[in-house]
């Protein structure tokens, strides 16, 4: 009789989707500031919908299911270090991001809270603006228009790094995206006994209304008339 090959969930869907729609909105953002012109309007859309999937990701860090929970993967110098050192000859591997894989998620995170919340308040002084940009100084704004362009290059290189290092893990044996488009790792792959992340229907209907109440924010954010509140 084969032996049938046993998965075990790591990546509930509303993380997964996360990912790739972030993906979605950070190239959608990057092509269209580019393209220039009336694709700005584009550009503060994706930029907008960017920052809405970090609040959800942030929310998702506290109330989400174990591995997708920030505190599975607290950063940690010693751990990341001990990850780093060959010690071990297991070809066993702990369920969500190991101690490396933690610093980098907490720093594009916090990398890309900055460029979308800067995005809120910079102006071309042309045609377009962040929704925020009439609340502050014009020295406040040209300020965070250059934190906010400069960041372009920081993501540039953070994004490297993160597609290269999943290369590399690709190269050792561990296949890290397959788990992140359909949420399961085999289970012999991974630590005896470990328990797989709850990914079902009340789960999934959490993250459905924290999703619906961030897209009403941020269609309000991309539609209200904030110069107003001035006058
Ligand atoms: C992932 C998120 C974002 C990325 C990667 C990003 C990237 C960029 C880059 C690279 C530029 C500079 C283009 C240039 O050099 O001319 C830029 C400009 C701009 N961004 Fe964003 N942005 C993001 C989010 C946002 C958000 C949330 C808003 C506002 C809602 C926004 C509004 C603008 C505006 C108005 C400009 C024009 C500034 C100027 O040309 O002086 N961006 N963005
Ligand atoms: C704009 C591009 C991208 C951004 C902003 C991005 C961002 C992120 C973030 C924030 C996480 C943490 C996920 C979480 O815990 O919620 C992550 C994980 C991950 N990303 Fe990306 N990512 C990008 C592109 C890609 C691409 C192109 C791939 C595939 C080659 C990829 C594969 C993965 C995988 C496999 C993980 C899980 C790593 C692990 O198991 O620890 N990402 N990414």
């Amino acid at each position: 009789m084969n032996q049938v090959s046993q998965k075990t969930r790591v990546w509930d869907l509303p993380t997964r989707l996360f990912h790739w729609l972030l993906v979605v909105c950070v190239v959608g953002a990057l092509v269209t500031v580019k393209l220039g012109g009336n694709w700005m309007q584009w550009h503060l859309n994706f930029g907008i919908a960017t920052l809405a999937l970090l609040v959800f990701r942030v929310v998702w860090g506290l109330i989400g299911p174990r591995y997708a929970r920030f505190n599975s993967f607290l950063p940690s110098i010693r751990a990341a270090w001990s990850h780093l050192r060959p010690t071990s000859t297991t070809h066993t591997r702990q369920a969500g991001h190991n101690p490396l894989g933690a610093w980098s998620v907490y720093a594009m995170l916090m990398l890309l809270l900055v460029q979308t919340s800067t995005g809120l308040f910079v102006s071309d002084d042309i045609m377009y603006q962040g929704p925020l940009s009439v609340l502050v100084s014009n020295d406040m704004v040209s300020r965070l228009t250059s934190v906010h362009k400069l960041g372009e290059w920081v993501i540039f290189a953070m994004l490297g790094l993160h597609v290269v290092a999943i290369g590399v893990y690709r190269f050792k044996g561990h296949g890290l995206v397959g788990p992140m488009i359909h949420g399961d790792v085999n289970t012999q792959q991974l630590l005896a006994n470990t328990a797989p992340a709850q990914d079902d229907w009340r789960v999934r209907t959490g993250a459905l209304i924290l999703a619906s109440l961030l897209a009403w924010l941020a269609w309000w954010l991309s539609t209200a008339q904030f110069g107003g509140i001035l006058s």
